[in-house]
């Protein structure tokens, strides 16, 4: 008996990077996990073959969130193949990272699509589907934001914004959801070793690793498990009473100021 036995629970983006690692972690804590994915197909299948390979259950479903229709058809696929759903982990994010006076009006509208919109309509279509009569249990929802809400980051204006938004608006969940017994935080990552993270620092990622290190308290960049591991406990019944928080999972590196932090190793 896994601390997820038979919960259902989506979580977007999850071919990959953190959705990959919550997915399987929620795999073998013995949720049956919808394996959400855009473009590989393969890399999502990998995913639902190790969630099998540890007993669990899984399946994948694509969907390009910045469709409305395609939402619609995510949540029409695990109503007819699940019938409800317990946890959304709205994971998924897409921009182009560039300077605000190269923004063109497509790339804030596609963003906020991706990022915000999605959200909201996934949310109103995961609630019905979370409040299933007879079931006891809370349902959970989970967004996930970043470094560049609070802090800035070089191109990331409008991705910022977007989770800036994203942040707001789970507050506003937890406000109007917990009548209706559903939780809902946000996770804020600090730097993590994915894929999207060598994509935004390019040829500089070494660099960005070492400033990183250096800078953040417990002395190095997260892992997509660290971030699972703090979405399994805001989807565990150890959760049950904290709603409309944002939780860093940084190592500490938002208690840090730039400049300042080359000063300690001249003690
Ligand atoms: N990596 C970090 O350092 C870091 C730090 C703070 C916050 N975060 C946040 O954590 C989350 C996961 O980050 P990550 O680095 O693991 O991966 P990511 O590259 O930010 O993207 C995550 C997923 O989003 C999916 N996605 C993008 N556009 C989509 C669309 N239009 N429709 C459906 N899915 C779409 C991607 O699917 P495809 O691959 O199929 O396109 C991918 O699986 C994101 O919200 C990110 O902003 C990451």
């Amino acid at each position: 008996m896994g601390t997820l036995s038979g919960k259902i629970a989506l979580i977007t983006g999850s071919s990959r990077g953190i959705g990959q690692a919550t997915a399987e972690l929620f795999g073998r804590e013995g949720a049956t996990v919808v394996v959400h994915y855009r473009r590989s197909e393969a890399a999502a299948l990998d995913v639902v073959s190790r969630i099998q390979e540890v007993g669990g259950k899984a399946l994948t479903v694509r969907a390009d969130l910045e469709d409305p229709d395609a939402i619609d058809a995510l949540f029409d696929t695990i109503t007819e193949r699940l019938g409800s759903l317990d946890i959304l982990m709205a994971n998924a994010a897409a921009t182009a990272f560039k300077p605000i006076l190269d923004l063109k009006p497509y790339h804030v509208t596609r963003t906020f699509d991706v990022v915000f919109g999605s959200l909201v309509h996934m949310v109103q279509r995961a609630v019905p589907l979370m409040e299933k009569p007879g079931k006891g249990d809370l349902g959970r929802i989970i967004t996930v934001t970043g470094h560049g809400t609070p802090f800035t980051l070089p191109a990331y204006s409008t991705i910022g914004a977007a989770k800036g938004a994203v942040e707001t608006f789970t507050r506003y969940l937890a406000y109007e959801l917990g009548p209706r017994h559903i939780t809902c935080n946000t996770i804020a990552p600090g730097v993590i070793t994915t894929d999207s993270t060598h994509y935004y620092a390019g040829d500089r990622y070494d660099t960005l690793d070492r400033e990183v290190t250096t800078q953040t308290p417990l002395g190095r960049m997260g892992s997509p498990e660290d971030v699972a591991r703090v979405a399994l406990f805001l989807a565990s019944p150890l959760a049950d009473f904290v709603t409309g928080q944002v939780i860093r999972v940084d190592g500490g590196l938002t208690l840090t100021s730039g400049p300042f932090e080359n000063m300690k190793h001249a003690e």
